[in-house]
């Protein structure tokens, strides 16, 4: 998709980010002030990372930072009264927080996301897109259960009067966004402690913030009302991106790890795509695209049924020096990289 197809779509728009204080909104709002909306509105709880974020952002003239909740309503629908373009970003995460607090995960990510598209529908928003996770695939722990509704609710076509159109994708790890495992080692590494490690073997499907930026814009341009839009990416052993991190860090091979096992509600493998979504989807050249539950009730079965699910288990699985590169390109081994394991986003925009 070039420069000038995104200028088209997003030039002299009202674009709101749900969660803009996070990775993706910092990265997505990069990416969208270059294509000349007319206005970024900023929707999240927490007042210091907002004035934080404004403070970093100074230069950017067409920002609007607004507190809410989308578990209100009222607010969120508020906030969306003017707006074209909504990117629904804030969720609750954290695999822990939504064990330890179930129902927590259940009023953010589901309930939260019921008012996104409702007050969407209500106040005339032309697209929603909607961020999920390879967690919400055969979901074993309870923030994949509640992504894995959260994706149904905003796919569902019975809802609303068709007017607005709601996308959304599906991705892996971003590569060092906040609550990651790469700032985490970082931080091992600078205190010189052995990286805890839950599974020699366990493998993570890995982009970094600006691909997963790109297939969102991607989706919102492209993706028909009740797509949900998955990208053809690689992965990676979470052994092999500890030992690269260190390497890079201090120069030395065969880092120490401490084997800490799996957490409950962990996989050693994550699956983008099932196989009961495989038949239905379409597969393009970097994407694969699985309509909505519903849209597929007229698709038929093939005869010969012989596909399997896109794990990571199967998938390009990178070479140490891929994920140097990778890491690198994405500012591990450079002058900021402290800064941004500590906040969890790239806080210098001079
Ligand atoms: N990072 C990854 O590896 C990854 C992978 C796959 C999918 N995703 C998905 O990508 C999306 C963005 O993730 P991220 O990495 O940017 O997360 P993040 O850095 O943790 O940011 C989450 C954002 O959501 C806001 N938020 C949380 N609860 C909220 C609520 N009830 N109302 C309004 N705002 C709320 C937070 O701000 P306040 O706390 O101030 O409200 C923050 O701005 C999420 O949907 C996540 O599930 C992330």
């Amino acid at each position: 998709m070039n420069e000038r197809e995104l200028i088209d779509v997003f030039g002299g728009k009202s674009v709101l980010v749900t969660g803009g204080t996070g990775s993706f909104g910092h990265q997505i709002v990069r990416e969208l002030s270059r294509l000349g909306p007319a206005r970024i509105s900023i929707y999240s709880r927490d007042e210091k990372k907002q004035y934080e974020m404004a403070m970093s952002f100074r230069r950017y003239k067409n920002l609007q930072f607004n507190i809410g909740d989308v578990r209100d309503l009222e607010r969120t629908r508020d906030a969306m009264r003017g707006i074209d373009i909504v990117f629904h970003a804030a969720a609750l995460k954290q695999v822990p927080n939504c064990e330890y607090a179930p129902f927590e995960a259940v009023a953010t990510n589901i309930i939260g996301a019921n008012n996104v598209r409702r007050a969407a529908i209500e106040t005339g928003v032309q697209v929603v897109a909607s961020i999920s996770t390879d967690k919400a695939v055969k979901p074993v722990n309870v923030m994949g259960m509640t992504k894995a509704i959260q994706e149904r609710i905003m796919l569902d076509p019975t809802f609303g009067d068709g007017n607005t159109k709601f996308v959304c994708v599906r991705y892996g790890n971003v590569l060092g966004s906040r609550g990651s495992v790469v700032p985490l080692f970082f931080d091992y590494i600078q205190k010189g402690l052995p990286l805890p490690i839950t599974h020699p073997d366990m493998t993570r499907f890995q982009l970094t913030l600006k691909e997963a930026v790109q297939l969102v814009l991607w989706a919102t341009v492209r993706g028909e009302s009740g797509d949900l839009w998955v990208q053809k990416m690689p992965t990676a052993r979470i052994t092999d991106l500890g030992q690269t991190l260190a390497h890079g860090l201090t120069g030395k091979r065969d880092y120490p790890v401490t084997i800490i096992g799996m957490r409950p509600g962990e996989k050693l493998h994550e699956v983008l795509v099932s196989e009961e979504e495989m038949w239905r989807a379409t597969e393009l050249e970097r994407h694969y695209v699985i309509p909505s539950w519903a849209k597929s009730q007229d698709k038929k079965t093939p005869e010969n049924l012989q596909v399997s699910e896109y794990s990571s288990a199967g998938a390009h699985q990178l070479t140490q020096e891929e994920l140097h590169a990778m890491l690198e390109s994405d500012g591990w081994f450079g002058p900021d990289a402290k800064a941004k394991a500590m906040h969890g986003v790239e806080i210098n925009e001079e």
